[in-house]
């Protein structure tokens, strides 16, 4: 069985976080037409044999910041209008809704994906996590963007913390360039990227406590 689950992003050495994101959206899309789809259908419709009848809803649960959440869904419904719908999770915006933009990022098992082109069901068992649960305080990544100005009309803000905080995570001494590539697959559409950047740096030191 194909593995959907999200893939690990590129870090300093790796693919680009834009490269690892295209990848993420075709499996999601691919997802719907296997079994991994079927999980959470009823059992005898997955069965050996029998059609995989992708309509009508299921139930799921998903860890979201922490709490198990359940809810029932469309197969075919994406982990960003489950939370934002389903489960009154906001911080995911959706902006272009098709894996460009990055407004959607939310945190599964530590990488950062496009929760507008992955699937719920695929994300079960794993966990997720959104800027809700994020620390508001002086060492949090909210806090730096709020310092360095890293903002103007705040579409693509959300998506640029939650990628940030993945991105931070992993990699807290990563240099400007590294953290450059690291949150890539996000946009800014007016343009606010030496402040997302300059907020990235501060936000790295006060996680270490600098
Ligand atoms: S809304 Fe998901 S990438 Fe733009
Ligand atoms: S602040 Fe307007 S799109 Fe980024």
């Amino acid at each position: 069985m194909i593995d959907h689950r999200p893939k690990k992003p590129g870090g300093p050495t790796g693919h680009s976080r834009r490269d690892f994101l295209r990848g993420s959206g075709v499996a999601a899309a691919t997802a719907v037409l296997t079994g991994q789809a079927a999980m959470g259908l009823d059992e005898a419709q997955a069965a050996e044999g029998e059609p995989k009848v992708l309509a009508g809803t299921i139930q799921i649960t998903l860890k979201v910041n922490g709490q198990d959440r359940s809810c029932s869904v469309e197969p075919r419904s994406t982990l960003l209008d489950t939370l934002r719908h389903r489960l009154d999770v906001t911080g995911p915006k959706r902006v272009c809704d098709r894996g460009t933009c990055g407004a959607c990022t939310a945190i599964v098992d530590g990488d950062p994906i496009y929760s507008c082109t992955t699937l719920a069901v695929s994300c079960q068992g794993h966990t997720i996590e959104t800027l809700e649960s994020f620390d508001t305080g002086e060492r949090g990544v909210p806090h730096a963007f709020h310092q360095n100005d890293a903002l103007m009309c705040g579409y693509c803000t959300p998506g640029f913390v939650t990628a940030c905080k993945a991105f931070l995570d992993k990699h807290p001494d990563a240099s400007l360039e590294e953290i450059r590539k690291g949150i890539d697959g996000n946009i800014c559409r007016c343009g606010t990227y030496i402040g997302v950047l300059a907020a990235a740096q501060a936000a790295a030191k006060a996680m270490k406590g600098a």
